[in-house]
């Protein structure tokens, strides 16, 4: 990977209207964002329910755009099948969600999907160690799971930069995620300075104060021209 690599912006469709989620879907791809967030949670590897298949499939149906797919849940092979459908899609699931995260990885690469593993604050970067040459995506959270608008973890921007510096150093291929609490402000910018190049997105796209295309315009805004240093 470059230093040159696009920023992209992915909005988390938790923080939607979900009386309108298909139209909140589309005002957003339209409004330029690069993927759509999409949290699945499951009330026990985070404390709280947000949706399922049905849900992700409806949110397939509104968009061209490819759906990068954050499981947080326990067990994730075993439900695996529901979400792996079209093959643009971006798997994510959590390194202390599975046992056997390698075997997890490789079932769905195979599938012939993008592949992701997350982790939580608490988590160190060394427990992505072994399938960080496999991965395409390694996604750092930024705040503990389970709920949108919550304060971004200034001390998981350390994790960014060591991961983003592991990935260049060894020539691997996967590109640095962030998640929770990023803003239009210094979260954003620090992201990306310490080697994000996918921007998740909840409450600071979608929110009453603001229509979606201004809120992505604000978030366009304050990173342009920003890359990893
Ligand atoms: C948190 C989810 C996030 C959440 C981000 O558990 O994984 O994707 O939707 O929301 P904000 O951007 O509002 O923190
Ligand atoms: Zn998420």
């Amino acid at each position: 990977m470059t230093s040159e690599a696009r920023i992209l912006i992915a909005p988390s469709v938790l923080a939607a209207d979900f009386a309108g989620l298909g139209q909140q879907v589309r005002d957003v791809t339209e409004a330029g964002a690069d993927l759509i967030h999409v949290d699945v949670m499951d009330g026990q590897f985070v404390p709280n329910i947000s949706f399922g298949e049905v849900v992700v499939d409806a949110i397939r149906r509104s968009t061209d755009l490819p759906l990068n797919i954050h499981l947080m849940i326990n067990n994730p092979d075993d439900l695996l099948p529901c979400f792996m459908k079209a093959k643009s899609d971006q798997i994510l699931v959590h390194a202390e969600s599975t046992r056997h995260l390698h075997r997890t990885v490789t079932r769905i690469k195979e599938a012939g999907h993008d592949v992701g593993v997350a982790i939580n604050p608490g988590t160190p970067v060394s427990a992505l160690e072994e399938v960080l040459p496999l991965l395409d995506i390694a996604l750092v959270m930024t705040v503990n799971p389970g709920f949108g608008g919550q304060s971004f973890i200034p001390e998981a921007l350390a994790k960014v930069k060591r991961l983003y510096e592991t990935i260049r150093s060894n020539g691997y291929a996967a590109q640095v995620e962030v998640d929770g609490g990023v803003k239009a402000d210094w979260t954003a910018q620090d992201s990306v300075k310490a080697g994000a190049t996918i921007l998740v997105a909840g409450t600071a796209i979608f929110n009453d104060a603001e229509p979606v295309i201004q809120s992505m315009a604000r978030m366009h805004g304050c990173i342009h021209g920003l890359k990893p240093e």
